[in-house]
């Protein structure tokens, strides 16, 4: 059975579609079979691995979650042999409004992955900025979370909003939920606060931050608009480095006997 972790923080802009595509990415590099699932009508994802959202022909996760289409037919295949997607679309902003009909409406999308998560190693839900049902079914559906925080001024805000959540969600919907861990992003050494900012979170949530640390780079923003994950655009930069490094720290912390 496949590990599903879920890619969620509700502030917008932190990093987690980079790190959906990035992650996902390397782990394949790595050998791993991975599907990424695009949870966002921003879609971004989607279109970040070259994808045109308006021409997707077959099914995305929005027919998956209305129940018109089985996992199986929304897999797209990428330029990466062991990286598979499902897409999103922007019909997934009715999804949250036409679910709400639905018994077990928090349980939709663990049921849609249950039968096809064996066939991978890791699949990985790029959420949206939102707490809403749609994050609500990730959340329900994974096995952890990886919260990005964004090393910057008010980076802790909200994360206290987004672990209640979590909690609510352990208590009622998912008691296996885990934190897989936070992941700072956007980091500029050049800055002090972002020292501070790196303290202050691992101060914060002791042994539940990565020791990978995703510095800011310009590939990271420039390969979206090439459709390419950061690896295939320049693998020798920053960017592919830290996020093959969290690859190999997500394995690690999986995959090795303690
Ligand atoms: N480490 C980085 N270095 C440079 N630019 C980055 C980095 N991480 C993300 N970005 C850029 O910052 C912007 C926001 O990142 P991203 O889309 O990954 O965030 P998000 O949390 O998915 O946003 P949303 O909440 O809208 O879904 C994007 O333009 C992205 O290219
Ligand atoms: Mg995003």
């Amino acid at each position: 059975m496949g590990k599903i972790i879920a890619i969620a923080n509700q502030k917008g802009g932190v990093g987690k579609t980079t790190t959906s595509i990035n992650l996902a990415a390397g782990l394949a590099v790595l050998e791993k079979k991975v599907l990424l699932i695009d949870a966002d009508p921003q879609a971004n994802t989607t279109s970040g691995l070259g994808f045109d959202t308006k021409a997707i022909a077959g099914a995305t996760i929005y027919e998956c979650l209305i129940g018109e289409s089985d996992a199986h037919r929304a897999v797209l295949e990428t330029e990466i042999k062991d990286l598979k997607l499902i897409p999103s679309h922007i019909d997934l902003v009715g999804a949250e409004i036409e679910m709400l009909q639905t018994p077990n409406r928090e349980k939709v999308l663990k049921n849609v992955l249950s039968r096809i998560a064996p066939e991978y190693d890791y699949l990985l839900i790029d959420c949206s900025p939102s707490l809403g049902l749609i994050t609500v079914n990730a959340l329900t559906a994974a096995d952890s979370v990886i919260i990005p925080v964004q090393c910057e001024f008010y980076a802790l805000e909200g994360l206290g909003k987004l672990l209640n959540t979590i909690k609510i969600v352990q208590t009622r919907l998912n008691t296996n939920l885990a934190i897989e861990g936070f992941l700072l992003t956007m980091y500029d050494a050049r800055l002090r606060l972002a020292n501070q900012i790196v303290d202050e979170v691992r101060r914060h949530f002791p042994n539940m931050v990565f020791q990978t640390i995703i510095q800011r780079n310009v590939k990271l923003s420039e390969s979206p608009s090439y459709g390419k994950p950061v690896i295939l655009y320049d693998a020798a930069s920053v960017g592919s480095n830290n996020y093959l490094n969290l690859a190999k720290e997500v394995i690690y912390n999986n995959e090795s006997p303690r």
